[in-house]
């Protein structure tokens, strides 16, 4: 199994079931022009977070990393009208080009990007919530995975789903020997999920255009 044969396939279902439209490719398109890193999701597993999404009924969505908005615009075309998607940013030049991405995809209406370090930014999305969140998507800085997960806990309604991106990272998590940061965050996460018993947990591996990784799913009891 070659990583070419993950992209060849990534991309047979993405361009049959996952067809881009004109404000996705704007957003991709601008992203890459304004130099910002392409470690966005795929377009299989943005949907994959679109369907989950909509599953769930989201009316209120958490996303901890916006980056250019691409996973933000399909975890906001979930939401009915009167949803609401609040998405953490912690560089501005990001936050500006997800921002006019969002406005372009028409959501600017039902999104907003709060600038700064997503944990000095939680208490307030935490202050201002009306309502518990539906759905929250962890995906930022790796090392404060645990505290991310302990928010998600405090704001997400029972029912309601906490997925966190990048739980493999090429095997890396599972390979005790590597203590980076970002690795030792994820470890310190999963074993709060593990401790926790508010949470059915699992994960899910993926192969594709992202390479060698996985989400983590929980349902909040
Ligand atoms: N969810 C996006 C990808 C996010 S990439 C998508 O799939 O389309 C991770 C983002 O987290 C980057 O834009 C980075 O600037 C941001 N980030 C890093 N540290 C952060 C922090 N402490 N608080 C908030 N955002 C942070
Ligand atoms: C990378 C990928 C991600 O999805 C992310 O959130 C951060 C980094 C990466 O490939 O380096
Ligand atoms: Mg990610």
């Amino acid at each position: 199994m070659t990583e070419s044969i993950w992209n060849d396939v990534d991309e047979f279902f993405a361009e049959r079931i996952r067809p881009q439209d004109t404000s996705l490719a704007a957003a991709l398109r601008d992203g890459k022009a304004a130099g910002l890193p392409q470690i966005q999701v795929s377009a299989l597993q943005a949907g994959f977070l679109e369907v989950l999404a909509r599953t769930v009924r989201a009316r209120r969505i958490l996303e901890i990393g916006t980056l250019f908005g691409y996973s933000t615009i399909h975890l906001a075309r979930a939401l009915p009208d009167d949803g609401r998607l609040v998405t953490l940013e912690h560089s501005p030049a990001h936050a500006e080009v997800a921002r006019r991405n969002l406005e372009r995809a028409g959501l600017g209406g039902v999104t907003e990007i709060r600038v700064g370090a997503a944990l000095d930014t939680l208490p307030g999305v935490a202050h201002d919530a009306d309502r518990p969140f539906d759905l929250v998507f962890i995906d930022a800085d790796k090392e404060n995975n645990p505290e991310y997960l302990e928010w998600a806990l405090k704001l997400t309604r029972s029912g309601g789903v906490i997925v966190v991106d990048n739980v493999v990272r090429g095997g890396s998590v599972a390979d005790l020997s590597d203590t980076s940061p970002g690795v030792v965050g994820t470890r310190r996460m999963l074993d709060l999920v593990a401790a926790s018993d508010r949470l059915d947990a699992s994960v899910l591996q993926t192969v594709g255009s992202k390479g060698y990784d996985g989400f983590l799913i929980a349902s909040v009891r």
